[in-house]
């Protein structure tokens, strides 16, 4: 009743043109706040939890590829849609993670582009791009995104919500108007799981339903791999014999020990659903962890039907699984702020299926030593898209650790490599401290590189490191 009160008050400092899209921001935010007061326990019951039937996740490679001339008939049916709601602060950027330059001058959005544009152009095709902004996304996205007129790819924009933070004692909003300008720290993004609510009272999802489009692809802007895979769409346009049409497919690929906290597929109560590492009790963690009991995990690749997401709207069956993110405020100010994730919808969809696909589609750019990786020669790009080199013996990516200090803002990183080294025959990477790479180094097989405190590295052009310690004042 008290965060009823308080968000009517927020309402009345609203200007009139805004105010109906705020209250009806409100009103979600209201649904996940209630949740979140009545969910005593948001952990899964461990006992109902069982490993997902064995033909609930297909094999990529047990798809068949379609006909060339299927091809323009099934991109007619195909929405993509990225999620461009986050920024790049974690990267040390200013402004949506997606503008961001990862290779060749272009950044994550252009090189988003240039695979759209690239399949338009070869099957004569008419895919759109839609981007899923936020309150702080949307202003310089728009502007950039003028750049592409022209280009043989619609692009729609919508806004996700804007929800209130909420102060962790009270449980009452931080804002004191409705205005972001006014404390922009008061306000939040709530989760892509805000995509189905936003997507739909944007006017887009019926828009896409009533020009005949079936499926929509989803996923983060910054994973790399995730193009338009052309035998998945055709899975779900041509289900095999006495299958339906799934309405939800999560990508899934294989767990490795360094992906041991994303969520997985799970079976409960007869229905496939994720399971996120903040549902498990605590006591069944370490089991969640498991790369031997939870195998896969999930991508954030998804293929979502379209009317079927306009049906679990309508019908108001949505239902997600509430992430609380505790902030520390830059002003002192603890609070929370209530998420939810798109996968995590999928039990809400029937026919819904996990397709276990190669690593490759899994490219995601969260540090800056995972964009030394897609900025050197072990990857080429063309067309948008980013190809491992066939030089590499084998087909797994390098482990690399660059030093939070020298190395975690992308400037800093640019700054300490006068050009990117070759690794196509590297392992391993660690860097720590003081330390810079000359121009053609070669690092190979187990490299670590570590300056002390006070001390500098610098690499020599052309240097050859393999399987070498380089570390104090020593000189190679
Ligand atoms: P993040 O980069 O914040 O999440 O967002 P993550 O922890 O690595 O990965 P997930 O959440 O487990 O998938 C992933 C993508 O979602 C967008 C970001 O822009 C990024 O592309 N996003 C995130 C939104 O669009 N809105 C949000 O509120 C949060």
């Amino acid at each position: 009743i008290r965060m009823d009160h308080e968000l009517k008050e927020l309402i009345k400092s609203s200007i009139p043109e805004e105010k109906e899209g705020i209250e009806k921001e409100f009103d979600g935010f209201m649904n996940i706040f209630n949740k979140f007061l009545q969910a005593s326990a948001t952990a899964v019951d461990w006992n109902k939890i069982e490993p997902p039937a064995p033909d609930a996740i297909r094999l990529y490679k047990s798809l068949p590829t379609p006909e060339t001339s299927e091809i323009r008939n099934m991109l007619s049916k195909l929405v993509v849609v990225k999620l461009n709601g986050g920024l790049g602060t974690s990267m040390g950027c200013r402004g949506p993670k997606s503008v961001i330059t990862v290779r060749n001058d272009l950044t994550f959005l252009d090189m988003t582009v240039q695979q759209i544009e690239h399949l338009n152009k070869t099957y004569d095709a008419d895919v759109p791009l839609v981007l899923m902004n936020s309150f702080n996304t949307d202003e310089d996205t728009e502007k950039i995104i003028r750049k592409y007129t022209g280009f043989n790819v619609k692009i729609f924009t919508f806004n996700q919500s804007r929800y209130p933070r909420i102060d962790r004692d009270s449980l009452t909003p931080i804002a004191k108007t409705c205005n972001t300008a006014d404390n922009i720290d008061a306000w939040y993004p709530p989760g892509h799981g805000d995509y189905y609510l936003s997507f739909y009272n944007s006017g887009l999802l019926k828009r896409f339903v009533d020009e005949g489009r079936e499926y929509c692809f989803i996923s983060n802007v910054d994973n790399l791999g995730a193009t338009v895979d052309l035998n998945i769409l055709n899975m779900l346009l041509h289900p095999s014999p006495g299958h339906q049409k799934a309405e939800f497919v999560m990508e899934v690929t294989d767990k490795t020990k360094a992906d041991v906290k994303g969520g997985t597929l799970i079976q409960s109560e007869n229905h496939l659903r994720l399971l996120e590492i903040a549902q498990v009790p605590k006591d069944h963690v370490e089991d969640f962890k498991s790369v031997k009991k939870f195998k896969i995990f999930n991508t954030n690749n998804l293929w979502i039907n379209l009317p079927a997401i306009k049906k679990v709207v309508d019908e108001k069956t949505l239902d997600m699984e509430i992430i609380v993110n505790p902030k520390h405020l830059d002003n002192g100010q603890n609070v929370i702020q209530l998420e939810t994730a798109v996968g995590a919808a999928m039990k809400c969809f029937n026919g819904c299926l996990g397709i276990n696909v190669p690593r490759s589609r899994f490219l995601p750019v969260k540090k800056t030593s995972d964009l030394l990786l897609v900025m050197s020669n072990l990857y080429s790009l063309k067309n948008g898209t980013l190809e491992m080199s066939p030089l590499r013996m084998f087909p797994t990516t390098p482990l690399v650790k660059l030093g939070d200090n020298h190395f975690s803002k992308v400037k800093d990183y640019l700054k300490r490599f006068q050009t990117i080294p070759d690794l196509l025959e590297l392992d391993h990477l660690t860097v720590s401290g003081d330390v810079t790479f000359g121009r053609a180094v070669s690092l190979k097989g187990t490299v670590i590189i570590i300056a002390n405190e006070g001390n500098t590295i610098n690499i020599p052009d052309r240097a050859v490191l393999e399987n070498k310690i380089v570390s104090g004042n020593l000189r190679i």
